[in-house]
């Protein structure tokens, strides 16, 4: 039986062991979950084991597992490195959901027409992870494995991959390859197939603000004491200009300007600004004057505020004078932006912005770098092959707004090829209440992954 014959015959169970993933509630941001953490990596482990991996094993770490498995037919073939996470972010809040997070039901939508698999970690990794065990198992049972195959699973890029620079630095041999393969990225649509070639970096901090040693009566001391929260707005209104131009001195003295003729590439991508914003229920995007909306997500930078808090949040009023406030500010970074440098950068200037009235704390949470990947490799260009092989066109390469910062560590680590092979839609609701997965990707990505298989082996010996 050919390769594809085997997909198409066990479609349904392979739709159904993905359901099964699914329902396993693997939120590494969350000790709640540990043990359901834990439970994923084993659910992995056995996966591989079933699809014909000839080692795998669960890689205990300072924090979460990393599944490994391999199966190498002759060591002189060219070697695909696969990498995935089978942690998820929390699903908070529930009550936003339509059907509960864990329970994972198939529904048409107007992007997935053939039905999508709701659930949280669907497109964010689960089901684009996935995809790769089941080709795997397909080319084995069909015999017809063209590459040596390695998987490298994690359970902490939602948390920021904290323990697998070490994993990579002590494995380097173990995790030789010809080319790394990551499906956890986008495509523009289903009739417009895309390659990611850029991700952006991230810098995560955190800024506490505090006034008066206790929270106090809005009307006896109104006007009089600073208030923190009036303070940090101000702070945070500062950070960017009114061009939406971020302030912090040296922000951008090593970004990376494109030339006239890259970004008119880049510009070249299918994208209706009418659809974007009405998809949204936004009347007017905003960003970086002088960039586009493709440019302003994919080569520059930016800052944003991911929560705020202080003072009373409760049912009703309450008169109050807050003692402290709080906010989580992150930076999207591009090459060739240091994420530590940019940290320093934004503490040293946000204290800065405190007037005596107020003391301030900054602290950083975790970070990546940028990374961009040719697109003119090999790897690349049996990933062209396969895209247009199964999707009837070939594919166009893009830059995406989102970090998966572990893409750099690889390239310099283990020197080769990432290929960042997504089969996800950018309104899937990653990260989002109701986040799905197209049954039709998750299938046209098991056979395109086959496909890539095929030709980087061809193209290795051409
Ligand atoms: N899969 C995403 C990254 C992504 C999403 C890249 C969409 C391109 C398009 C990944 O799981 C993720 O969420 N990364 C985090 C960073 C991480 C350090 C928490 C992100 O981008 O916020
Ligand atoms: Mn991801
Ligand atoms: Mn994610």
């Amino acid at each position: 039986m050919s390769v594809n014959n085997y997909i198409q015959t066990h479609k349904d169970r392979f739709l159904n062991e993905l359901l099964d993933l699914l329902r396993i509630p693997s939120v590494s941001a969350d000790p709640k979950f540990k043990e359901e953490v834990f439970k994923a990596a084993d659910f992995v482990k056995d996966s591989l084991l079933k699809a014909g991996a000839d080692v795998a094993e669960i890689c205990q770490t300072a924090g979460y597992p990393i599944v490994y498995g391999e199966k190498i037919v002759d060591p002189n073939l060219p070697t695909v490195l696969v990498y995935g996470h089978y942690d998820v972010q929390p699903a908070d809040p529930y009550e936003l959901w339509d059907s509960p997070p864990f329970e994972p039901v198939i529904k048409k939508t107007e992007n997935h027409p053939e039905g999508a698999i709701f659930a949280r970690g669907s497109a964010d990794d689960k089901g684009q992870f996935y995809m790769h065990v089941k080709a795997f198992e397909a080319m084995i049972a069909a015999d017809d494995l063209p590459c040596n195959v390695k998987f490298m699973i994690e359970g902490e890029e939602e948390v920021g991959s904290d323990n697998l620079e070490a994993f990579v630095l002590e494995n380097k041999e173990k995790l030789k390859s010809d080319v790394i393969l990551i499906s956890d990225t986008h495509m523009i649509s289903m009739q417009d197939p895309s390659i990611t070639v850029g991700l952006r970096g991230l810098t995560y901090m955190e800024v506490e603000v505090t006034g008066p040693n206790r929270d106090l009566h809005s009307g006896t001391y109104g006007g009089a004491v600073a208030n923190p929260i009036n303070v940090l707005c101000k702070m945070i209104a500062s950070l960017k200009d009114e061009n939406e131009h971020i302030t912090i001195p040296g922000f951008y003295d090593k970004v990376q300007e494109l030339t006239a003729e890259q970004r008119e590439r880049l510009n070249e991508a299918p994208f209706d600004l009418a659809d974007y914003k009405s998809k949204l229920d936004v009347a007017t995007v905003h960003g970086e004057k002088g960039y586009t909306t493709i440019e302003r997500v994919g080569i520059r930078p930016t800052l944003d505020v991911n929560g705020i808090w202080g003072g009373y949040t409760g049912e009703g009023a309450k008169t109050v004078l807050p003692s402290k406030a709080y906010a989580k500010i992150s930076m999207r970074l591009v090459p060739d932006q240091d994420w530590k440098e940019i940290a320093r950068l934004f503490e040293d200037y946000f204290k800065s912005l405190a007037p005596s009235s107020v003391k301030v704390k900054v602290k950083s949470h975790h970070g990546g770098s940028p990374a961009v990947v040719s697109d003119t490799s090999i790897g690349y260009r049996a990933a062209e092959a396969a895209m247009e092989e199964t999707f009837g066109k070939r594919p166009i390469p893009t830059r995406e707004g989102g970090s998966i910062p572990i893409v750099a560590l690889f390239q310099k680590e283990l020197g080769s090829d990432p290929i960042l092979f997504g089969f996800g839609l950018d309104t899937d609701a990653l990260h989002s209440p109701n986040e799905h997965y197209g049954v039709q990707n998750y299938f046209i990505g098991i056979e395109t992954i086959a496909a890539f298989f095929r030709h980087f082996r061809k193209l290795n010996e051409a």
